[in-house]
C-alpha cells in the first residue's frame, strides 16, 4: 500500500455542530482499490465522516485532499480558541480572579453554595413531611413525629441562616481581596499578555482569511469535487417525481452541459485569437441532445448490470426497497466517481432484500471500485473489506484488516462493541 498514493486523505479532521465535537481529528487515507468498512456505535460520527468526505458537510478544521489537490485546510477554529484563551487570561488577571487567595476563596464559596442547596432541599422535604402529618393526624405516633419534624425544621433553618451569613462574609472577603489585587497589578504582566493577544490576533485573522478562501473555493467547485465520490444513503434519496432513468441521468446531463459551456467559452476565445484547432473543436462540441443521449446510453448499460433495465421508465414509488437502492447505486455510478461512499446501504431494507443489494456492492468491489462503506453487516465487512475502521466518539480507535480486527481486537471499546454485534 505504501508505494501507492491515496485517493482521499484526511488529517486531523474535526467537525463540530454548534459546540458539540462530533469528529475529533480523523487521520485517514483511502487508497485506490481499497474496500474500507467503517463500523462503530450509533452516534459515533460514522455518517458525519462520510458526509465530510463527500463535502455534504463542511469540516470545522483539519485537512482533506483528493489526490494531490488540497480541498480543505484550516486551523481557524484552533487559532480562534487560542485567542479567546489569552483574552480570558487577561480578563482574569485584571479582575484579580487569577490570584491564588481569590481562587481558594471562590472554591470555598462554591462548596458553601452547594451545602446551602442541600440544606434547602432537606428543608423542603421536612416541610412536605410536616404537611402530610397534619393531614393524617390520627395515625399513632403522629404527634411525636410531628414534634420531631418541627424540631428538625428549626435546626435546619438555623443552619441555613448561619450558612448564609458565612457566604456573605466570604463574598465580602473575595471582593476585598480582588480590590487589593487590582490596586497592585503588575503592569508588565498585562503588557506581556497584550503583546501575546495582538500577535495571536494577527495569526487568527490570517487563518480566518485562508479559511474563508477555502470555503469560497469549495462552494464554487463543490460539484466538481463531489464527482470524485459517489454517495449512497440509507434511505435511497431518489427523486420520487422523476422516472428511474431521469433520476440517473439528471446529474451527468447537468455536468455535461456545464462542462461543454465552459469549454465553448474557452474555445471561442482561442478561435477569436486565430487558433484554427480551436475552431475545429468548437464545431465538434456535443449538442445538448447528444449529451442527453450519451447519458441515457450509459444509464441503460448500468441498469442492465444491476438487472433493472426494464425499470427505466417507472417511478421510484413502484419499486421495492432493494430495487430503489440498486437504482441509487447506479445513479452514483453514473458520475464515474473515483470512490463510492455507502452509508448503511442495507439497514433500511427488509431482510430478504439485503442480499440483492450486497451482491451489487460486492460485484463493484470485485471489479476494483474503491469504496468506503459504513455498515452494520459484520459478515459482509469481514468478507468484502480489505480494511476496517472502528470509529468511537469521533475518533478512529482501531484500523486493521478484517481478520485481525474481528479476530484479535485490541481496543477495549471495540471488544465491547463486537461482543454486542457479533
Ligand atoms: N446536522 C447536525 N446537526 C447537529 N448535530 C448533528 C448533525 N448531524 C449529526 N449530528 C450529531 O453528531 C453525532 C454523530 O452523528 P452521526 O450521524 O455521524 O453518527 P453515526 O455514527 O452515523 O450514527 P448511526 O450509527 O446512528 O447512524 C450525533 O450525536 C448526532 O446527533
Ligand atoms: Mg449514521
Amino acid at each position: 500500500m505504501q508505494d501507492k498514493k491515496p485517493i482521499i486523505t484526511t488529517r486531523n479532521l474535526v467537525k463540530k455542530f454548534n459546540n458539540k465535537v462530533v469528529l475529533r481529528g480523523i487521520d485517514a487515507d483511502i487508497y485506490e482499490n481499497e474496500k474500507v468498512a467503517v463500523i462503530g456505535p450509533s452516534g459515533s460520527g460514522k455518517s458525519t465522516f462520510l458526509r465530510c468526505l463527500n463535502l455534504l458537510e463542511i469540516p470545522t478544521a483539519g485537512k482533506i485532499s483528493f489526490g494531490d489537490e488540497i480541498i480543505f485546510e484550516s486551523d481557524y477554529y484552533a487559532q480562534k480558541d487560542k485567542l479567546s484563551a489569552l483574552k480570558a487570561q487577561k480578563r482574569s488577571y485584571k479582575s484579580g480572579e487569577s490570584d491564588a487567595e481569590v481562587q481558594s476563596l471562590l472554591s470555598e464559596l462554591t462548596e458553601l453554595s452547594s451545602n446551602k442547596k442541600a440544606l434547602k432541599k432537606e428543608l423542603k422535604a421536612l416541610k412536605t413531611h410536616a404537611r402530610l402529618l397534619r393531614q393524617t393526624s390520627a395515625r399513632e405516633g403522629a404527634k411525636k413525629d410531628a414534634d420531631e419534624t418541627a424540631e428538625k425544621i428549626v435546626a435546619v433553618k438555623n443552619s441555613l441562616a448561619e450558612l448564609c451569613l458565612k457566604i456573605s462574609s466570604e463574598k465580602a472577603q473575595v471582593k476585598q481581596r480582588k480590590q487589593t489585587v487590582r490596586s497592585s497589578l503588575d503592569q508588565s504582566v498585562v503588557a506581556d499578555l497584550d503583546a501575546k493577544i495582538s500577535a495571536q490576533r494577527a495569526v487568527t485573522a490570517k487563518s480566518a482569511a485562508t479559511h474563508r478562501k477555502f470555503i469560497r473555493n469549495l462552494e464554487k467547485n463543490i460539484d466538481a469535487h463531489r464527482r470524485t465520490t459517489g454517495m449512497v444513503f440509507q434511505h435511497f434519496n431518489l427523486f420520487n417525481n422523476l422516472t428511474v432513468i431521469d433520476n440517473i441521468t439528471l446529474a451527468p446531463v447537468k455536468a455535461g452541459l456545464i462542462q461543454t459551456k465552459k469549454l465553448r467559452r474557452t474555445l471561442k476565445r482561442a478561435a477569436k485569437a486565430g487558433d484554427e484547432n480551436a475552431k475545429t473543436q468548437l464545431v465538434n462540441l456535443p449538442h445538448k441532445l447528444e449529451i442527453v443521449e450519451n447519458a441515457r446510453k450509459q444509464a441503460y448499460a448500468l441498469l442492465d448490470r444491476v438487472g433493472l433495465k426494464d425499470k427505466a421508465d417507472v417511478y421510484p414509488s413502484t419499486l421495492s426497497g432493494g430495487q430503489k437502492q440498486r437504482i441509487a447505486i447506479v445513479r452514483a455510478l453514473a458520475m464515474n466517481p473515483d470512490v463510492m461512499l455507502f452509508d448503511e446501504p442495507t439497514s433500511a431494507l427488509d431482510p430478504e432484500m439485503v442480499g440483492e443489494v450486497l451482491q451489487v456492492i460486492k460485484q463493484l468491489a470485485d471489479e476494483g471500485m474503491t469504496m468506503v462503506i459504513v455498515t452494520h453487516e459484520m459478515g459482509f465487512a469481514r468478507e468484502v473489506a480489505t480494511r476496517v475502521l472502528f470509529i468511537d466518539e469521533g475518533e478512529i480507535k482501531e484500523d486493521a484488516p478484517p481478520a485481525e480486527l474481528f479476530g484479535n481486537p485490541k481496543n477495549e471499546r471495540l471488544k465491547e462493541f463486537l461482543s454486542k454485534v457479533l
